[in-house]
């Protein structure tokens, strides 16, 4: 298979954020990866479900919601009414990561678990058999175009053992620094997601050089 690729819209002019979306979904991106950020889980605020109801009605493409915000609990129902397709939530966010996967289930989106660079990667194995998503992250969240850890590359082949063991199917997932060099360490990915390095250079030529990485 193939990669897939989810530009972030934290990179894209929001004042032209429809024809953006547009632009890249003809470039061929697979997924749009929505950065939700609160100011207190991370030190910067974007956007929430107002923002992914406007984005549902112009494009079919999956929304890929990336939840950092504390209290995710209080808001996936919002997220998932106004169209999300996956909403990943990151495993510090709540006391109860496990509720809050199911309850995405529930709601009829794919959930998904993400840790940040500090977090190890047993932090997440609990929650592997709920997820359709682990989502590894190679900057720090809360801002885009920041440069790639490479360290953090390890864990996504760790991850994948993991999934392999449980017989899951979930897609990994890998954002932050991500263009075609950074990308090359981090193969046993299925998705990435990358904002700087798309909406920074041609869009088509771009994706195409991450989605022909085998
Ligand atoms: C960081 C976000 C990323 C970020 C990616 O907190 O989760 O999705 O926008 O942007 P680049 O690819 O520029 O690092
Ligand atoms: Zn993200």
């Amino acid at each position: 298979m193939g990669k897939k690729v989810a530009p972030s819209i934290l990179s894209a002019d929001f004042a032209r954020l429809g024809s953006e979306i547009q632009a890249v979904v003809d470039a061929g991106a697979d997924w749009i990866h929505v950065d939700v950020m609160d100011g207190h889980f991370v030190p910067n605020i974007t956007i929430g479900p107002p923002v992914v109801k406007s984005l549902r009605k112009i494009t079919e493409v999956p929304l890929d919601v990336h939840l950092m915000i504390d209290h995710p609990e209080k808001y996936i129902k919002d997220f998932a009414q106004a169209g999300a397709s996956n909403i990943t939530i990151h495993v510090e966010s709540t006391p109860s990561p496990a509720e809050v996967l199911k309850e995405i289930r529930k709601l009829s989106c794919r959930p998904g678990i993400t840790l940040k660079p500090a977090t190890p990667v047993a932090a997440i194995l609990e929650f592997l058999p709920l997820v359709d998503l682990v989502l590894v992250m190679t900057v720090n969240p809360g801002f885009s175009g920041q440069e790639f850890m490479p360290a953090q590359a390890e864990k996504i082949r760790e991850i994948r053992k993991q999934l392999d063991k449980i017989h899951s199917k979930a897609l990994i997932e890998v954002d932050g620094g991500i263009n075609a060099e950074t990308a090359k360490l981090c193969l046993a990915a299925d998705v990435f997601v990358a904002g700087n390095y798309i909406f920074k250079n041609n869009y088509a030529q771009a994706i195409k050089s991450l989605k022909e990485l085998t």
